[in-house]
């Protein structure tokens, strides 16, 4: 009987060790996009049916790893859930250039927004830090301009939007004398994550102070 009383003394003192050290010193595995943890979550998502626009996914995966405290999660758009998006600091959409546009499920994941994830009245991605990238077949036939239509959906919905890699966010050019990915546009992709995470990592601080000042 005092052997089951000690032990059960013994698991009453642990559990309320493990829960006062988790409050007071924060728990590492706490939810990123929660205010009360240094980590950040960086959710980078795409589209892809030949494999570029997943191949930059990854370098911009990697970018993104090498700077502390950065969760980072690599999905297709079709995928991703309302918990993916509001749990997330940062997002980074890539799409291949379609006729001179993003790709319609991109396009879709967007739209999806609204009629699924309830994004708006309440603008629940605001202040959020967002980036694109893109794959197309041809030099100058849409790339850039497909960056800029996500960037616009990023900004209608009141992100902070950046570039990194190139001056709208990193791309490639896929056909023609050298197919697929080089070296030079994975290490834009590699750029584009890491000043990605650099700058969450600048807007976390600042809302981390922000939310200490309020509840002291
Ligand atoms: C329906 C369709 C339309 C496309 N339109 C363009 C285009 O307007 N400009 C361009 O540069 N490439 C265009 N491409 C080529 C793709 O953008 C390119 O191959 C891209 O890297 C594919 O990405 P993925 O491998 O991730 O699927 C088109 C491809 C498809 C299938």
């Amino acid at each position: 009987m005092t052997t089951v009383f000690r032990s059960s003394f013994i698991l009453l003192v642990s559990a309320i060790l493990c829960l006062t050290s988790s409050l007071a010193f924060g728990d590492t595995e706490a939810a990123p996009g929660d205010e009360s943890t240094d980590h950040f979550k960086v959710l980078i998502t795409y589209h892809s049916l030949t494999g570029n626009t997943a191949k930059m996914a990854q370098g911009i995966a990697e970018g993104a790893r090498s700077i502390d405290n950065a969760v980072v999660v690599v999905k297709p758009v079709a995928t991703v859930t309302a918990d993916d998006l509001f749990s997330s600091d940062a997002l980074i959409v890539g799409s291949p250039v379609y006729w001179s546009n993003m790709a319609g499920e991109v396009k879709t994941f967007f739209d999806n927004w609204q009629f699924k994830f309830g994004v708006y009245p309440e603008f629940k991605m605001r202040n959020k830090v967002g980036a694109a990238f893109s794959t197309g077949g041809g030099v100058s036939n849409g790339k850039e301009l497909t960056m800029l239509t996500i960037l616009a959906a990023m900004l209608g919905n009141q992100m902070i939007v950046v570039s990194g890699g190139g001056a709208f966010g990193a791309s490639a050019t896929t056909e023609g004398e050298r197919p697929g990915i080089d070296e030079r546009e994975y290490a834009e992709a590699q750029a584009l994550g890491q000043r990605v995470a650099e700058v969450t990592t600048l807007v976390k601080a600042g809302q981390l102070r922000q939310a200490r000042k309020a509840n002291p």
